[in-house]
């Protein structure tokens, strides 16, 4: 694994592989990398001959300021988790870590996406701006490292969306490879955040995917809207069942149920087209914005 900070020295090592013939992999972070995010470098590994993977804090996609500052940095655990893999068919490996200046040297992109109705639906109008700053990232991360596929994670199920949107409008030929949430052994999907949560806190989340799945299972035989209210019915009086420490509860901020591809929501279950209907939910607990899906 080598460690590059600049971007004109990525290039150099992309177009080295590129006359070389090889594929190349990105798969974007932001660092603070957990089993998740090494559950798509070790993919991008088995399938391409040479690998970016980009740490990168990106600044202008966070609408929350104290967010951006609590953002756990982690650099050099992170080289270390990265050259501890099997490289697989990957003959090199590069961990591209830029600074802020190097990303953006004419300032804060003043760019602007917009991809409609998928960016218009549950985090979209919550946290403005967001998916915009993750576009105008990621395409030049695209730039930069020319791949010939993309690695993101389903548990940022609606982002995938949007880079889909983002490749059909900017027409590069990548393909985006979408992966699988990795969860820790109670179910918590991992997330970065979730070194936020106090350890009781963090001993209530696993109810946030026990619901979900409670409520794959309803969906055999409730209707939309009632698995909808259960879910957030369950959440929000879950202290009341199971009384917590410090006042400890759930607060529900959605709980959509939309088609796996548009992302808009359907009524009736028969409405999601053919690749089925997705449960995108977001919770605060403990201070901390927790997010989660099912696929129904
Ligand atoms: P970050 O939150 O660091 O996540 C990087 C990638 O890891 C994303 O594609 C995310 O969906 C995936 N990921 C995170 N937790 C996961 C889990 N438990 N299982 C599977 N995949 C998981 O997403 C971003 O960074 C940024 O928005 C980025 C795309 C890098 C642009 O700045």
């Amino acid at each position: 694994m080598k460690q590059i900070s600049k971007a004109a020295e990525l290039t150099a090592a992309v177009e080295k592989a590129k006359e070389q013939g090889l594929e190349i992999g990105l798969v974007p972070t932001m660092g603070a990398l957990h089993e998740g995010h090494l559950s798509l470098i070790e993919r991008a590994m088995r399938e391409n001959d040479f690998v970016v993977v980009s740490l990168f804090v990106n600044p202008i996609q966070f609408n929350n300021k104290e967010d951006l500052a609590k953002y756990p940095r982690t650099v050099e655990a992170d080289l270390k988790l990265i050259a501890s893999l099997p490289q697989q068919r990957a003959k090199e490996v590069i961990a591209f870590t830029p600074s802020v200046d190097e990303m953006y040297p004419q300032g804060e992109p003043t760019e602007v996406y917009h991809f409609g109705p998928v960016e218009e639906v549950m985090e979209g109008p919550r946290r403005p701006g967001h998916f915009s700053g993750v576009a105008v990232v990621v395409r030049r991360l695209f730039d930069l490292a020319q791949p010939r596929r993309a690695y993101f994670g389903e548990k940022d199920y609606q982002q995938i969306a949007v880079i889909r949107a983002l490749l059909d409008q900017i027409k590069y030929p990548i393909e985006l490879v979408p992966c699988p949430i990795v969860r820790a052994d109670d179910g918590l999907a991992l997330s970065s955040r979730n070194m936020r949560l106090s350890p009781a806190a963090r001993a209530m989340a696993p109810a946030i995917n026990a619901t979900l799945e409670q409520a794959a299972e309803m969906a055999e035989y409730e209707d939309v809207d009632d698995v909808k209210e259960w879910v957030l019915d369950t959440l929000a009086s879950f202290h009341e069942v199971t009384p917590q420490p410090d006042g400890l509860r759930f607060e529900p901020e959605y709980f959509e149920v939309v088609d796996a591809i548009t992302l808009q929501p359907i009524e009736n279950w028969d409405d999601a087209g053919e690749h089925g209907a997705v449960g995108c939910i977001a919770v605060w607990l403990d201070g901390v914005r927790l997010i989660d899906i099912v696929k129904f």
